[in-house]
């Protein structure tokens, strides 16, 4: 009866447009339980990688991307006017802590406004931004839950901001195809619902994708700290080719055989981007300890593609010191027999799509 008077709106699709592939998943919730209804996926097999920064091949770019999601979209059987959840890329926008004396609402408005300035380079007027308080320092316990309620000397807002010309872009691929647009977000949000959700504690995520690689620490599930690095899975490729003296190619099907050429001792292979990442991963964690001294770090996942790289949640466990595993964005969800190949095969790609359907569950939810 509910879900009648809904409108039936219990179907959710996220659509996750990474730079080697569109994903899409289609969840559904009834009974107190989220199900898989459908999922696809589209390999851009065109290289995304330059034609995107290059302005000249943008319209040709768009156009492809439209093709390729309108192919998946029709092969899916997704019905026009669907409930979808779109990502942006996390290296699109930002995500940062600002700490702030309390304040009234309008004041705090003007004072973000300044300091957006601060981490934000173009005109604010090409930017949408939205924030939140996330924390009263000093204040006690109970009134720092409550957020939004009055009594510490100090805040901390959580700012987040994306280019109005990115938002535009996928908003009109999306509903281009006739899909109902329902929210657009940065993709750090939804890996961390997918893989974290509300879940207490602190929580690490290392999102390598194919051209970038994302870094999530999240408390109570709040992301806190955000960065991206603009490598990923296609600079492991380079490092194995350069150091095997391959084509891509071959370095690519070399990288997802089963040899660990991580951790093994004879291993000749330096892959920088990995050095880099488990660098920066190492600096966000120990300035986090320092600010944060009695709080311990519950766990750490990596996701994205390449994760499924042999042998690197030992490298990471190493490199940090702590134990390191693949995250599983389908914890919450259940799914026939039929696709238990795809989420073992593919599961950690589709973090972001699952973390974006998953918003229109808890929307669905709190109404
Ligand atoms: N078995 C495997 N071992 C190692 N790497 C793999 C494996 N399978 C896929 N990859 C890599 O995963 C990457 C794709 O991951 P993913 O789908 O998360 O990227 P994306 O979302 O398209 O890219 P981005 O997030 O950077 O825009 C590619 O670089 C691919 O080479
Ligand atoms: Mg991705």
């Amino acid at each position: 009866m509910l879900e009648f008077l809904k409108g039936k709106k219990n179907h959710f699709i996220g659509i996750d447009f990474g730079t080697s592939a569109i994903k899409v998943v289609e969840l559904s919730y009834r009974d107190q339980q989220i199900y898989l209804e459908n999922y696809g996926i589209v390999e851009l097999n065109f290289d995304g990688q330059s034609e995107r920064s290059d302005a000249d091949n943008a319209s040709s770019y768009e156009q492809k991307l439209n093709d390729a999601l309108r192919t998946l979209v029709k092969k899916m059987g997704l019905k026009n006017g669907s409930q979808s959840y779109v990502s942006i890329p996390g290296f699109s926008g930002l995500i940062t802590i600002i700490e702030l004396p309390e304040m009234q609402q309008e004041e705090l408005a003007k004072a973000i406004q300044f300091e957006a300035h601060k981490y934000i380079p173009s005109s604010l007027d090409e930017v949408a931004m939205s924030w939140e308080i996330v924390e009263h320092v000093g204040a006690p316990k109970a009134l720092a839950q409550n957020i939004g309620a009055g009594g510490g000397n100090r805040i901390k807002v959580l700012l987040v901001a994306a280019p109005k010309k990115d938002i535009e872009h996928y908003d009109r691929l999306v509903s281009g195809i006739n899909l109902e647009v329902s929210a657009i977000e940065l993709e750090t949000f939804s890996i961390a619902r997918s893989l974290v959700g509300d879940d207490n504690g602190v929580f690490f995520i290392i999102d390598i994708g194919s051209r970038a690689t994302n870094m999530i620490l999240t408390e109570r599930g709040i992301v806190r700290i955000n960065r991206n690095i603009d490598a990923g899975g296609n600079e492991i490729t380079t490092a194995i080719s350069d150091c095997m003296n391959v084509s891509r190619q071959r370095a690519e099907i070399f990288k997802r055989g089963e040899k660990d050429i991580l951790n093994g001792t004879e291993s000749n292979f330096i892959i920088p981007v990995l050095e880099l990442i488990a660098g920066e991963s190492r600096r966000i964690l120990n300035s986090y300890k320092e600010k944060n001294k009695d709080i311990r770090i519950d766990g750490i996942f990596l996701s994205g593609g390449s994760s499924r790289m042999k042998g690197l949640e030992e490298y990471f466990s190493r490199a940090l010191g702590q134990k390191v595993a693949i995250g599983n964005p389908w914890r919450r969800i259940t799914a026939k027999d039929e696709a238990s190949e795809l989420v073992a095969e593919l599961g950690n790609s589709f973090s972001v799509a699952l973390g974006l359907a998953l918003r229109g569950m808890e929307e669905y939810k709190r109404d």
